[in-house]
């Protein structure tokens, strides 16, 4: 199973280096702010970046280039996660680019997408989850979907927002990561893997473990205590 630790805008440099000497390079894919990307690196462990620019190298302050993530040897990139398309208000189109460029540059993505609190409500979660797939997968090439990998996160179920803890039942997970699976193979021919996240924690691991269709998590909040990502990736691997 694909286990990503998505450590979001935490840590000190000190708590980033013992942070990484707790991980042991444990084959969790490990998503760090920008600044510690090379403390993983020099040890080898698998990288992914939470962000990438729109695009290639050159005046645009405060950006980090997709050439500039590959020679930090990062083979993931996460896009469209849910706090940029919701806080930074990243458009479609920019996060397309981000894409593109990643693609480009021969890492792999992790493409969030899921619903909001209201979309659920208004039985939206299909509707939303296939735009936001289509609006994707429409402008890349048919043989890069393989380098793409989703990232299921209903915004709600993200454990700092607005229902801490709550994630969906597994029958509902199960039903999204189907119609996911059918959408991209009807449309595009493509086995898509999928990864769920949104609050996974040591207390909801054993019944996510579950799910059909499922390639692994994405885990942002239980991340941060380096004990706990290893007991879940633990109960992953039983
Ligand atoms: P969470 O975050 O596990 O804290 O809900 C997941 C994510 O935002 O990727």
């Amino acid at each position: 199973m694909i286990i990503v630790g998505n450590l979001k805008m935490n840590q000190t440099l000190e708590e980033a280096s013992i942070y990484e000497s707790k991980l042991t390079n444990s084959g969790i894919i490990i998503c760090p702010s920008f600044p510690y990307l090379p403390i993983y690196k020099q040890n080898g462990y698998e990288l992914c970046a939470q962000n990438v620019s729109e695009y290639n190298d050159g005046p645009y302050t405060g950006d980090v280039s997709a050439s500039q993530l590959k020679s930090l040897k990062v083979k993931y990139v996460l896009i469209g996660h849910s706090e940029r398309r919701h806080v930074y208000k990243e458009a479609q189109e920019s996060l397309n680019n981000k894409v593109l460029k990643s693609l480009k540059q021969g890492m792999q993505v992790v493409y969030c997408i899921g619903e909001t609190y209201e979309q659920k409500q208004n039985n939206q979660t299909f509707q939303t989850i296939e735009n936001q797939i289509l609006s994707l997968f429409n402008i890349i090439d048919n043989n890069d979907i393989n380098k793409i990998i989703i990232g299921y996160e209903p915004v709600w179920a993200i454990s700092d927002g607005i229902n801490p803890g709550a994630t969906p039942t597994n029958q509902e997970i199960d039903e999204v990561n189907k119609y996911i699976t059918e959408l991209v193979k009807e449309k595009y021919n493509q086995n898509i893997k999928i990864l769920y996240g949104g609050s996974v924690n040591l207390n909801n691991i054993e019944q996510l473990v579950k799910l059909n269709n499922n390639a692994g998590f994405l885990i942002g909040g239980a991340s941060k205590n380096v004990e706990d990502l290893l007991k879940i990736q633990e109960i992953c691997k039983q």
